[in-house]
This record gives C-alpha cells, structure tokens and sequence, in this order.
C-alpha cells in the first residue's frame, strides 16, 4: 500500500483517518497501542453488525439461522456480539462449545461440524443440548449413536455431503473436492441416510455442505446448491424428510483488490434455486465465518528496526507469524497501513517479524515511509489471525479491544510468560 493515505481505506468503511491518524470507529490506534502495547487487535463491532445485516438482509422473510463458524474468532467478547444479535454458533471442538456456553450463546441454536469428533465431545454436545451434529463418516455415524443409545437421547443429526465443486481457492481452505477428507461422497450420501435412519440414537434432521473458504466467485456456491439439492430431491424421494439444508460459509473478503459477491446479492441467486425446485420453505442453515468478522480487525504493531540490505530492505515489526499467521501458511496477502502516515513516498520493505524463520514475514514489496517507533496497521486481521495464534519462540499472545463507536472494550489481556509456564513442570 502506498505510504500516502486518503482518509477512508477503500473497503474498510469503519476504519478511516481522522486528523492524521488511524481510528476503528472514534477509537484512536495511537492512543489504543499506548494504552495496551503492541501487537494488539482491535475489532469494530459495527462492521461485524454491518457483515452479518448483510445475511439478514438476504434471508428477510425466511426461516433462517446464521450460525457464526467461530474458529475464525473464538474470543469470548466477539461470541458475545454474535450471540446478543440472534446467531446460532458452527463450532469444531468440545473447547468451543464452552466457549459459545460462556458466552451466553443458546446451545439448541450450536451445530458441531469437524471430521473428528470425539465420544467425549459428543456426550457433551448431546448433554448441553446442540441443534445438530454435522456428520462427515459412516464411522462417526455409528459412534454418534453408540454414544446416544447409551445416554438414553436422539442425536440431531446432517449428513455433510462432499458435492465435489471446485471453489476455485487455495488448496488448504478447499474442502468440497473428492480428493478432500471432509464430508461424504455424492455417490455414498442416500445409503448414508437411509444407515442413519436406521439406527435408534439418531434422528435425521437436515444436510450440510461446505465447500471452501475465502470462496470469491458465486459459481461455485451456485453448482453446489445444485448438486445439494439433487441430493435433497432422491434423499426425500427415499422417504427422509431434511428439515433444514445447511450451506455452510465460504465467502471470501477483500484482502487485495479481491471482489467477492455482497452475501445479500449471492443469496437472492441461491434462494432463487431453491424456491424453483420447490424447497424454498425448508430452514436454511448456513455457517460463516471470515465474512463476518475478516475486515473488523487489524493487527496494530510497532516498527522495531529498519534493515536495509544488499536485495532487500526489511521492515522489522513486533507482530509476527505467532499472530498472524496467514502469510506463512497460505502466502496471503495483507494489506499494511501505516497508523500516523508521514509525508514522503518511503522505500519498498519486506515487512517481517522477529521469529527465527525466513517464513516469519507479513507483508512483501510494500511502499512504506516509516521509521523505528512508528505503529503499522496490519488490515483484514479479525479472522484467523488471533484464533490461530500460538506461543512459538515463547512469545505471549497479545490483547484484544473491541471498539463500540467512542467505547473501547478490553476483551483479551496481553498473554505473559507466567500464564506460558503455569501448565510446565520441571522433572524432580
Ligand atoms: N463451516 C465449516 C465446516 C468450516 O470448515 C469452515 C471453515 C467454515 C464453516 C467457515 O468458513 P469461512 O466462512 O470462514 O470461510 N485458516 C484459513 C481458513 C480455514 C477455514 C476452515 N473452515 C485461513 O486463514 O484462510
């Protein structure tokens, strides 16, 4: 990004410049970072608002539940924005049930997806009271049923059908290819339902799909409700009524320049579909993650060291892979802004972390006028950034503040090293 700023971020509406400076909201990042330290996120609670009044825009006048697929930020203080403003909770672990039950998050509205539940996270699942467990196996089929039979208790289920549709993303966040572990095979689903139906401990309730992440094209959700609802057709001819269809998430944000369909627009196409094959009054389940919560955050950082070199000159800044970790893993791309822009046009850094690793790197090739001292914003960081977080090179996992217009929230406390060590013991 260009180190010469005008005073909106294009695609950031609630992150502007305000007198030279960087505001989320009214709430000042400068004065933010001075407050807590660095690296620190901070979330608008409004354009988390403003993603998910996009959903409900799209869904007026249905029978739907948007169900927040929290590993894309599971702190407690952003479960409770969704939970307050009607959202059920997509969740992968018994840790994020608790997390969604602390939160005060309604259990009948939790769906469980994940290829890899446990017989203990299913006997809590099933004791809490969750809406529906999102099967991906025969194998965790018939465990799901041995755990209910003996707690005496039906388990909602969906079958999570893979309809092999390229959603045209990086291979890591694609899931609805047969080369893919999640879900079952087009071809396997109707004998799948009709094993589901047959076994005591179950009672069949929907069907699940979800195809990729960060998705920015509408063909591939389009071919999938498609083959979804051929599915529906012969699973219903079979003699098993879905009470819901869920569609999982997917939908990709702008990182850089990408443009992705507004989730209302995207959702008028898909309704179209069902509404012509005549499964327009069935719940309608779906499960984001990112496109509510991506473009919330930043990451707020401090220029530690420039290093100017011989091919490159590097920007080293005090966040790292430890908390942002998408540039390592999937080579995506951030934007960087600085928080109080100086005049001048800068030099071209790679801006990178102090993590022993040449993969440790944030940003590459960026224009940047800064000096040590000065604060980065690191933009699109309020999903998979902090949920991801780890302790690598024994380094704590920074605080959260969620902005509510002048009001700031801290919703997470600066890690130290003492709550690292409290779980180790020394031998002897
Ligand atoms: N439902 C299921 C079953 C999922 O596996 C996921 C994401 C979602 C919903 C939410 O997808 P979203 O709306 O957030 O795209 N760490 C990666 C993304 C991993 C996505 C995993 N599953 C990244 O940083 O790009």
């Amino acid at each position: 990004m260009s180190s010469v700023p005008s005073s909106r971020l294009p695609g950031y509406p609630h992150i502007a410049y305000d007198d030279g400076s960087l505001r989320v909201e009214q709430a000042s990042l400068a004065d933010l970072a001075a407050s807590h330290g660095t690296p620190l996120f901070v979330y608008s609670k409004a354009a988390m608002l403003s993603a998910l009044a996009a959903y409900q825009r799209g869904f007026a006048g249905r029978n739907a539940q948007i169900c927040y697929a929290m590993k894309a930020n599971s702190t407690l203080g952003v479960l409770q924005v969704f939970a307050q403003a009607g959202c059920g909770f997509d969740i992968v672990s018994g840790g994020e049930l608790e997390r969604v039950l602390a939160a005060g998050g309604i259990a009948s509205k939790i769906i469980f997806s994940g290829v890899g539940k446990t017989r203990a996270e299913m006997q809590r699942a099933l004791a809490a009271g969750i809406g529906c467990f999102n099967v991906e196996s025969e194998a965790e089929l018939e465990v799901l049923n041995g755990v209910a039979v003996a707690a005496d208790k039906r388990a909602p289920v969906s079958i999570r059908v893979n309809p092999n549709v390229d959603p045209k993303t990086h291979p890591y966040i694609s899931t609805g290819l047969k080369g893919n572990k999640f879900g079952v095979a087009h071809e396997d689903a109707l004998r799948t339902y009709q094993r589901a139906v047959s076994l005591p401990g179950l009672q069949v309730v929907g069907i699940d799909c979800h195809i990729g992440s960060q998705i920015t094209e509408e063909t591939p959700y389009l071919d999938a409700m498609d083959r979804v609802l051929d599915l529906v057709a012969s699973i219903e001819a079979a003699g098993i009524t879905l009470k819901h269809i869920d569609f999982g998430g997917g939908l990709g944000i702008n990182y850089q320049g990408d443009t992705p369909p507004e989730a209302d627009v995207l959702w008028h196409k898909l309704l179209a579909k069902l509404d012509a094959r005549g499964f327009g009054q069935k719940q309608l389940m779906i499960e984001p993650g990112r496109s509510l919560v991506g473009n919330a955050g930043v990451c707020v950082t401090e220029v530690l060291y420039l290093k100017p070199g011989e091919q490159k000159n590097f920007c080293i800044i005090d966040a790292a892979m430890n908390e942002l970790p998408r540039p390592a893993m999937y080579q995506a791309f951030h934007h960087i802004a600085a928080v109080t822009p100086h005049e001048g046009s800068g030099m071209v850094y790679d801006v990178v972390g102090p993590i022993c690793e040449s993969g440790d790197w944030i940003g590459r090739d960026r224009e940047l006028a800064v000096a040590p001292g000065d604060l980065l914003a690191v933009l699109s960081a309020g999903a998979y950034c902090m949920s991801m977080a780890s302790n690598y090179n024994t380094r704590g996992r920074p605080a959260e503040v969620l902005v509510d217009g002048a009001t700031t929230h801290l919703i997470r406390s600066r890690e130290s090293t003492e709550d690292q060590l409290r779980l180790e013991r020394l031998v002897g």
